[in-house]
């Protein structure tokens, strides 16, 4: 079997399977065959696959079909501009991480000796953006799951980051610091416990649950925690940056603005709804 047949084998048994199955069996190939990219596949379609990846191919295709998403069957994924593992229990990278960093990094200079807290750092996506954008910056990594913390460490490792940073392997609602962070930033689980029963098996077979559900009724447990307990954290004219779910920027706004935040930028999604959001401490007391 050559590229070209592995291809169009694997296009019609994944059609059925994923709408983006042309894309999934060219990054499951691309990574049997140890091409550099998708297109390296196109340009050698003559190429024969030997039988251990023929074997590893079949297997990968398998994985596929039931529902196992493409970065956890190859144990990675592109996040900014890196590859990163995601060999560990934990949430899989999303784009929308990638626009709250870009958020941030076109609000806050680059040249600035940021010093950042990431609550729930899962694979170490936020932290290593901006340990990579922010030559200077130093930081505090944390998370509840040990997969998280191992996960961020080697991907820290990889990337020779390792220095700048502290990673804790704590719950946010117990700790506790006298540091003060220029900026502090969370893509916390934001899923009310209804919407998480109505997600896409794979995302529930596949993924940890407490990377996804923040509580049983609005999902907001983690934005009230975050921004009553480590409010004092944030030096003044300092930043909070969220990830947050839909239908949530209100409510979200509201406890921003009655505990010394404005909003400075905000982005919406396709489907219309705010999912990165800005704040900036303008007040060092809570306005009620
Ligand atoms: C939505 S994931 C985000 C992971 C990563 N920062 C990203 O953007 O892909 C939320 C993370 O919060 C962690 N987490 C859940 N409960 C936590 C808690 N009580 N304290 C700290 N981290 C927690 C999860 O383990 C998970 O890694």
């Amino acid at each position: 079997m050559n590229i070209s047949q592995a291809l169009k084998n694997c296009y019609n048994l994944l059609s059925g399977v994923s709408k983006t199955y042309k894309l999934d069996t060219e990054v499951l190939l691309a990574h049997v065959l140890k091409k550099k990219s998708r297109l390296d596949l196109f340009l050698n379609t003559e190429e024969e696959l030997n039988k251990e990846e023929r074997e590893k191919f079949k297997d990968f295709v398998n994985q596929r079909i039931s529902k196992k998403p493409v970065s956890k069957i190859i144990n990675q994924k592109s996040f900014w501009n890196f590859d990163l593992d995601i060999s560990k229990k934990v949430l899989i990278p999303r784009p929308e991480t990638e626009v709250l960093i870009e958020m941030v990094t076109k609000e806050i200079n680059k040249k600035k000796k940021l010093k950042f807290l990431d609550i729930g750092c899962g694979s170490g996506c936020i932290s290593i953006s901006l340990l990579e954008c922010y030559k200077k910056s130093t930081g505090i990594g944390i998370d509840i799951s040990q997969d998280a913390i191992l996960n961020t460490k080697i991907n820290l490792n990889n990337l020779n980051l390792i220095n700048r940073i502290k990673l804790l392997k704590k719950s946010i609602f117990t700790y506790k610091t006298d540091d003060k962070f220029d900026l502090i930033i969370s893509n916390p689980p934001y899923l009310k416990l209804s919407d998480y029963i109505n997600l896409d098996p794979g995302i529930k077979k596949f993924e940890p649950k407490e990377a996804l559900i923040g509580d049983n009724k609005d999902g907001l447990r983690f934005y009230r925690e975050i921004i009553k307990k480590f409010r004092n954290n944030i030096k003044l004219n300092g930043y909070l940056a969220f990830e947050i779910g839909d239908n949530q920027f209100l409510q979200i706004k509201k406890l921003l603005i009655s505990n010394g935040f404005i909003i400075v930028s905000k982005y919406k999604l396709t489907n219309n709804q705010i999912r990165c959001l800005l704040a900036k401490k303008v007040k060092n007391y809570t306005l009620q």
